[in-house]
């Protein structure tokens, strides 16, 4: 069997194995030990940490060491709005809604407008700007307050980040992007130069703060190769290396290795959107989700459905927080009690539970939603205006 994956910021394919992208990005697993002693901060972990869909890191370690000296830093992750928010893209961000809550840190979310542009075939930059405020809709739903998230869209923000990226463009080599991303002679120059952007919120708050900030990024793995290369520029800067949370990809609606993703053209047999109403969501599951039970009632009563395989209870490990009623979930589907058609009964009605009440809140983000976008002014060094 052929056993090839991809994962870069680009492109995510297969059949992904974990463990062996932990030794190939050389990151570290996330253990026993490191989240008890994060739960003695944040009380008693997340579903996506007991689960290990978060699963890996580098140096949460030290982040804590830094946190249980009173020196507490900030959070900081982002996305490239090249369309409409998915389910996929909101698992990184509950994570981190939780961590500023729990630790008490300040979120700055970055709007990728300018990464989108140069990346994507056909898309206007004023698109991108749109699709940028669109999506900090979804992200300000999930409950931030404007003084905890910032919300940085690149193109609007370029007074403060600018110069901050041309000083991390200076020490990052064209051969070292090469290596990073596997740019050819046919990538324009925007490209090569992105990773310089996507590096600054890292360390930007500790210009206003007047001091050096620890900064801890959750994001999904795929976009770990930025801040690889960027974890070594920054403390040329004079600045801490960035402490990063690693997530394992939601699956599409298919099944088969993967993320959720609009890029392969076929969004609406792969992807759930957060707008998405109730009767989408259960045309879309019903239709779509990949089985994991038997072809037929009476096959599946006898030898049991595979909930490993099964995309409906896979995407309740994400969204289904109570742990009891998820093994009940799955040891009836192994056993043959519970029926494919259930589990996706069951999945469609936590699913629509939760967008519901996203709906609404992103709905009245919308009246606030110029409270929460940062201006470059926000981020002068202290005392000077
Ligand atoms: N490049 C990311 C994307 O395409 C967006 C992004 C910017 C990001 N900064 C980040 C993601 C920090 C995670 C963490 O979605």
């Amino acid at each position: 069997m052929d056993e090839k994956f991809v994962v870069t910021p680009w492109e995510v394919k297969g059949e992904i194995d974990y463990d062996k992208l932990v030794k190939e990005f050389g990151t570290q697993k996330l253990d026993e030990k490191l989240l008890k002693r994060l739960e003695k901060h944040t009380g008693p972990l997340h579903h996506l940490l007991r689960r290990r869909i978060f699963f890996s890191h580098r140096d949460l370690d030290k982040f804590l060491d830094e946190y249980e000296k009173g020196n507490r830093g900030f959070l900081y992750t982002g996305r490239g709005p090249s369309g409409s928010t998915h389910l996929g893209h909101l698992v990184p961000w509950m994570m981190t809604r939780w961590l500023q809550q729990k630790l008490g840190l300040k979120l700055y979310f970055q709007m990728t407008d300018d990464e989108k542009y140069l990346f994507k075939e056909g898309l206007e930059l004023e698109q991108a700007t749109q699709y940028a405020l669109e999506n900090a809709l979804d992200v300000i739903a999930l409950g931030f307050e404007p003084e905890e998230l910032r919300i940085l869209i690149d193109t609007q923000m370029a007074g403060a980040m600018y110069p901050e990226a041309i000083k991390v463009a200076k020490r990052l080599t064209f051969s070292t992007a090469k290596a990073a991303f596997g740019f050819t002679n046919e990538h324009n120059v925007g490209e090569i130069f992105y990773t310089s952007m996507q590096a600054v919120p890292a360390f930007l708050p500790s210009i206003p703060a007047g001091r050096p900030l620890p900064c801890l990024i959750p994001l999904a793995i795929d976009q770990d190769p930025h801040f690889r290369v960027a974890r070594d520029i920054i403390p040329k800067l004079g600045y801490p290396k960035p402490c990063i949370l690693h997530a394992r990809f939601l699956p599409g609606l298919q099944g088969a290795g993967g993320k959720m993703s609009t890029s392969a053209g076929d969004a609406d047999t792969q992807v759930i959107f957060t707008t998405d109403n109730a009767k989408t969501v259960k045309e879309k599951v019903n239709k779509y989700a990949f089985s994991g039970g038997k072809d037929t009632v009476e096959e599946h009563r006898k030898a049991g459905g595979d909930p490993d395989v099964d995309v409906a209870y896979q995407y309740l490990l994400f969204f289904e927080e109570d742990d009891a009623k998820l093994k009940k979930i799955h040891d009836d589907y192994r056993a043959g009690k519970l029926l494919s058609g259930e589990m996706k009964a069951i999945l469609i009605e936590t699913l629509n539970r939760f967008l519901g009440e996203h709906q609404r809140k992103r709905e009245e983000a919308r009246k606030r939603l110029h409270e929460y976008l940062a201006t470059p002014d926000e981020f002068r060094p202290k005392g000077k205006h």
